[in-house]
Order: C-alpha cells, then sequence, then structure tokens
C-alpha cells in the first residue's frame, strides 16, 4: 500500500498542507486553560473589523461557532465565502477542503486561514487524485467512460473538484445532490452514468430514494481492488458507480439503534444527515443536510421528540437551543468527528491575533491551475436551476 491509499495519517504527522492529512499546528499556541481565550477572540475579531470574515461550519465547537459571523452546511458556506469579496481575511472554522472550496471561490487578493491543518476529513481522503485517474482509465477499457459524468461531492480535496471541472462534471453538497445528479444524467443521453465521489452514501440514498433508481443500477468502485472489482458487464449496467468512501462519522450511525429508540421513545421521529447508511435513511422519517436538519427543529411543534443522526456538536447546540423539544442522539458509540473538533478557541485565537499582528498563519492556498478547473466544477454547482426541498 502506497502512502496516498492510506485513509488518514495519525493526527499531527507530516507537514503537507495541500492534503486533508493531519498535520503539525506551527505556533505556540495559548494554553486552553487561559481565561481569556473569549476576551482575546473578541479582541482580535473587533481589532480586526470588516477586514475579516469569520465562517462557521455547523459541525464546530460552541466556543468557536460563537465568533462565526456566518455558520452553515457547506454549500450555504460556500455560497457566503463567494459573497464576500471585500473581506481581506477568511478565517475558516471547519475542515480542510471547505476553505480550499473559499479559497477558489474568493478574489485572489483574498487569504483564506484554516486555524489547525490538522482539520482535514477522513472522507476526503479516501479519493485521492492518483486512485480516481486509474478508475477513469479504467472506465475507458471498459468502453464507458464517454458515458460517464464525475460528480463530486464538496467533501473532497480540490484536485479532485479539478478532476471533475476538466472531465464535464460537477460538485454537489448534501443540500443539492438531486439537482446536480438531474443534471449530470442529462449530460450523454439516456445512457448517462454518473462517477459518485466519495460518498458512496450519500451517492446511493440520492439515486435510489430521490432519483427512482434501484439498487441494482448503483455498483461500489473500491479503489484498493484491480478494476475497482467490477467486470465490464457490471460497469456497462450500472448507472451510478459510487465510490467506496463514507464518512467516519455518520458512517457509524446503525439501523438497530433506530429500532431501538423507536421501541422506547414514544413518537419519536428519526431525521437523519444523508451520509448515513443506505439501512439507517431507510428506517429514518425524515433525511436532510445539516440546513435542513436545524430548519426541520426549528420549525418542530414544542413537546415532539427527535433522535437525530448527525454529528455531535450540532445535536447538542439542537437540544439546547429547543429545550421545549425532547432531542436525543442518534446513537451511544457515535461521537464528535474529530477533525471538524481540531478548530478550538486556542487556534482561534493564535490565527485571529497573528492577523492582528500583520502574520497570516495557516493560508490555504490552491495551485492556479487547479483553481480554475476546480472552478468549473463549482461554478456548474452554483449556477443549477432553483433550490431543493432540502436547502
Ligand atoms: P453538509 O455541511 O453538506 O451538511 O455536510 C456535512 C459534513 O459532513 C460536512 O463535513
Ligand atoms: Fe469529514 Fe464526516 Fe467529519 Fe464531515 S463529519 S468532516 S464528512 S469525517
Amino acid at each position: 500500500m502506497s502512502i496516498v491509499d492510506l485513509p488518514l495519517l495519525p493526527l499531527g504527522r507530516g507537514n503537507d498542507s495541500n492534503s486533508e492529512r493531519g498535520v503539525d499546528c506551527p505556533g505556540d499556541l495559548p494554553p486552553a486553560s487561559d481565561p481569556d481565550l473569549v476576551a482575546r477572540a473578541q479582541a482580535a475579531k473587533d481589532a480586526l473589523g470588516g477586514r475579516v470574515f469569520v465562517l462557521g461550519h455547523h459541525y464546530q465547537r460552541d466556543e468557536v461557532i460563537q465568533f462565526a459571523d456566518v455558520t452553515g452546511d457547506s454549500f450555504k458556506l460556500a455560497r457566503e465565502a463567494a459573497a464576500r469579496p471585500d473581506a481581506e481575511y477568511i478565517v475558516f472554522c471547519g475542515v480542510h477542503f471547505m476553505a480550499e472550496s473559499a479559497d477558489i471561490l474568493t478574489g485572489d487578493s483574498q487569504q483564506v486561514v484554516l486555524p489547525d491543518l490538522a482539520a482535514g476529513c477522513s472522507m476526503a481522503d479516501m479519493a485521492a487524485l492518483s486512485q480516481v485517474e486509474t478508475a477513469w482509465e479504467a472506465l475507458a477499457d471498459a468502453g464507458v467512460q464517454a458515458q460517464v459524468v464525475p460528480v463530486t461531492y464538496m467533501n473532497s480535496s480540490a484536485d479532485i473538484k479539478a478532476f471533475c471541472g476538466r472531465n464535464g462534471g460537477v460538485v454537489c453538497t448534501s443540500s443539492n445532490a438531486e439537482t446536480a445528479l438531474s443534471w449530470a444524467f442529462e449530460q450523454r443521453g439516456p445512457d448517462t452514468k454518473v462517477l459518485f465521489l466519495p460518498d458512496q452514501h450519500l451517492g446511493r440514498n440520492t439515486a435510489v430514494l430521490q432519483m427512482g433508481y434501484s439498487l441494482d443500477e448503483c455498483v461500489v468502485w473500491d479503489p484498493h481492488r484491480p478494476n475497482g472489482g467490477l467486470t465490464a458487464e457490471q460497469l456497462n449496467d450500472a448507472r451510478m458507480i459510487l465510490w467506496k468512501g463514507h464518512c467516519s462519522v455518520h458512517g457509524r450511525f446503525s439501523p438497530d439503534v433506530v429500532d431501538e429508540l423507536r421501541a422506547t421513545i414514544p413518537g419519536v421521529q428519526i431525521l437523519v444527515h444523508p451520509e448515513c447508511q443506505h439501512e439507517v435513511v431507510l428506517k429514518a422519517d425524515l433525511v436532510g443536510s445539516t440546513e435542513f436538519i436545524i430548519k426541520t427543529i426549528e420549525a418542530a411543534p414544542a413537546g415532539s421528540s427527535w433522535a437525530i443522526g448527525t454529528e455531535l456538536n450540532l445535536v447538542k447546540r439542537l437540544a439546547d437551543q429547543h429545550p421545549d423539544k425532547h432531542i436525543s442522539f442518534l446513537d451511544r458509540t457515535v461521537c464528535y468527528c474529530s477533525t471538524m473538533n481540531r478548530i478550538d478557541l486556542p487556534h482561534f485565537v493564535w490565527a485571529m491575533e497573528s492577523l492582528v499582528e500583520g502574520t497570516v498563519v495557516n493560508r490555504i492556498e490552491v495551485d492556479e491551475q487547479t483553481q480554475a478547473e476546480a472552478l468549473v466544477a463549482l461554478q456548474r454547482m452554483l449556477d443549477l436551476p432553483g433550490k431543493t426541498a432540502k436547502d
């Protein structure tokens, strides 16, 4: 196994700021025990004023999200970054692929900062460009490549987005996967196939549950097996070629717990993210992106009961914000997203105070060619017609 095939290097190793892999923090962090961290973060934010715009993904810790100028899912944050041409610095409280997308969508003079470079994403790491290029060649050898449109989930590295851009594909998020897939299936006539990267679950759930494709029309491409573990006949018969990747948080929710909770909490409604396994989503009452989950809980009547299958920081925050509703986490064994949690108050303070002193730390900068090609796929996404019900 080569190093690029490793799903995730142990956090804190290596020094590759262009990858999703964990890297060391180069600076002197304030200690987490410093009682003045909140005041220091606020003072730095006040000093920077309109020069800085802080974006916070919904899975961020409370201690960080309180300083976000805007919170959102990855789709909303991509749009918000693109809509802030005046901010000199974008401090991205989220993970590496999101900061890369922000860099691609913002102007050349704007600088994107990720407070801890170890905030990668294990799912994004499951599709390396070399593996995807190998798969693309294999699709040509099987005689199907001309029918295939690559679609990548936002949760992928910039070079995978660029691959999609130069091969007629598009980016999608959990808010617009159905719209993006509908667009993709129109691109090569009635026999169009989609290569969906890197989350097999979002791809399968969207194709089967929202678009009416059958499970038999979905095949899984395993990058660790010769020819993805698939025959030319299987590729020929498939409509959805799903990359064998998953989210290490959402992939752990199990259908058994859904049954258990239904038996123990009267009237409970199960609300899950589409990165969950198909078997979990099948048993759920509602499925949608983090924005959808938040809006659903906001609109729910007092006294209603919910079990939510998404990242724990968000579920805890929803429970705190809605004490009139009964909100539980869908599983006892699933925990926080460890890489989202890398962005803590000490890293935030360190990044912001460095900006005040005139030093840009942990800048995320995508090279020009990758930017240009990835922008094609991102812009196709931003130009998709309308909004889905899940947005
Ligand atoms: P969304 O922000 O698109 O809901 O995705 C969830 C996620 O896993 C982000 O890392
Ligand atoms: Fe990646 Fe899953 Fe964490 Fe999102 S929640 S950053 S997809 S590992």
